[in-house]
């Protein structure tokens, strides 16, 4: 059994996956979007100490597992490094402990294998990859190929709901409290850009559609004095460009690229919306499209345990002394996960 340990953002998550059949057999998250939710976005310093609290909390509930473990595995990186630190901590402590192999694993390649928890792996694969951190679009060939096609140049989708909401003072994580808003909306209402339409660039950018919003906000009299509707009507606006945004950049890579297979993955692909708008995209391009069980597409240390039994069939451990968070100088240029 390998145990894993997933601490890159605002989720305390621990899971314990078995070696042989690749079953998930525990797995819990405590996650922390309330005591966030006044600041309209994640407080790293709060963050870490909540960690403290919540992973020892998870772990007391693993105890009889102990004796069969076989590997630890943790989220190393990308994250906010004082609560990947706080995962990396036990990770380590354990692995020592227990005298077995520490598994480093990539967050992003982990959304990945969200795929892959209650499903046979499926490769090459063409993914989208739309979180709070990242919007990118990967060709995974396999398990040591993965390369960026497409990436953003400042903010992620997810980024852009959290920040859409709090101007709207709707709250935080902005992405299901705009969605469900937009459902009650028109979307037609408000004229919003589609960020790069005209662009050559093959890559994402969510800054300046968020800058809009905010002229729209002040336009309605500002967050305090927009109605209802103006609230469910600009929700309604910004995501349908931001779908958009994300279809005519993906249609110019689906043009390209022949593999059959395509999936969105991340917190944002739980939004049904935009789920649906690739459904009719991979129709239109006979494309696969696959997704993640909603109860694995935001963070979790179900995925990061999925991806470990591969890394662990490969040997990709690493000392327990030597576990870092810092990204090599590929993945800081952004060309590989
Ligand atoms: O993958 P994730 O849990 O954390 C990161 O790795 O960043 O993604 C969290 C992000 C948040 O920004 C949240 O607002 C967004 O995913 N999200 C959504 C939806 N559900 C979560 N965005 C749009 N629509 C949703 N339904
Ligand atoms: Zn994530």
């Amino acid at each position: 059994m390998i145990l894993s340990i997933e601490s890159s953002c605002d989720d305390s998550s621990i899971a314990i996956t078995q070696i042989d059949n690749k079953k998930l057999l525990y797995h819990k998250k405590i996650s922390q979007e309330e005591a966030h939710s006044c600041y309209g976005g994640v407080v790293p310093e709060l963050a870490s100490r909540l960690h403290a609290v919540a992973l020892p909390e998870i772990l007391q509930e693993t105890k009889q597992y102990f004796s069969k473990l076989k590997a630890i595995a943790v989220t190393n990186q990308p994250g906010l490094s004082v609560t990947l630190l706080e995962g990396i901590a036990m990770a380590k402590t354990l692995a020592v402990l227990h005298d077995i192999p520490l598994i480093p694993v990539h967050h992003l390649k982990g959304h990945i294998y969200s795929l892959f928890i209650e499903k046979e792996v499926i490769f090459p694969l063409l993914v989208l990859l739309i979180s709070g951190g990242h919007t990118q679009i990967i060709r995974v060939r396999d398990f040591h190929h993965m390369e960026i096609l497409a990436t953003s140049i400042d903010d992620s989708v997810g980024e852009s709901f959290d920040k859409c909401a709090k101007m709207m003072g709707l709250g935080y994580p902005g992405g299901p409290l705009v969605e469900a808003l937009a459902l009650q909306g028109d979307e037609n209402r408000f004229d919003l850009p589609i960020p790069l339409r005209h662009s050559p660039l093959i890559a994402f950018s969510l800054s300046g559609l968020k800058n809009a919003v905010r002229l729209k906000v002040e336009a309605c009299g500002g967050k305090e004095n927009m109605s209802q509707q103006d609230r469910a009507d600009l929700s309604a606006s910004f995501q349908k460009a931001v779908k958009l945004h994300l279809l005519q950049k993906s249609k110019k890579i689906f043009a390209k690229e022949s593999i059959k297979d395509f999936a969105i993955v991340g917190g944002a692909s739980a939004n049904v919306y935009i789920r649906s708008a690739y459904l009719t995209l991979c129709q239109e391009f006979d494309k696969n499209l696959h997704v993640a069980p909603l109860a694995y597409c935001s963070d979790n240390a179900a995925m990061i345990g999925r991806y470990a039994l591969d890394a662990y069939a490969q040997k990709a451990f690493v000392n327990p002394h030597k576990i870092d968070i810092i990204r090599t100088k590929k993945q800081q240029a952004g060309m590989l996960l």
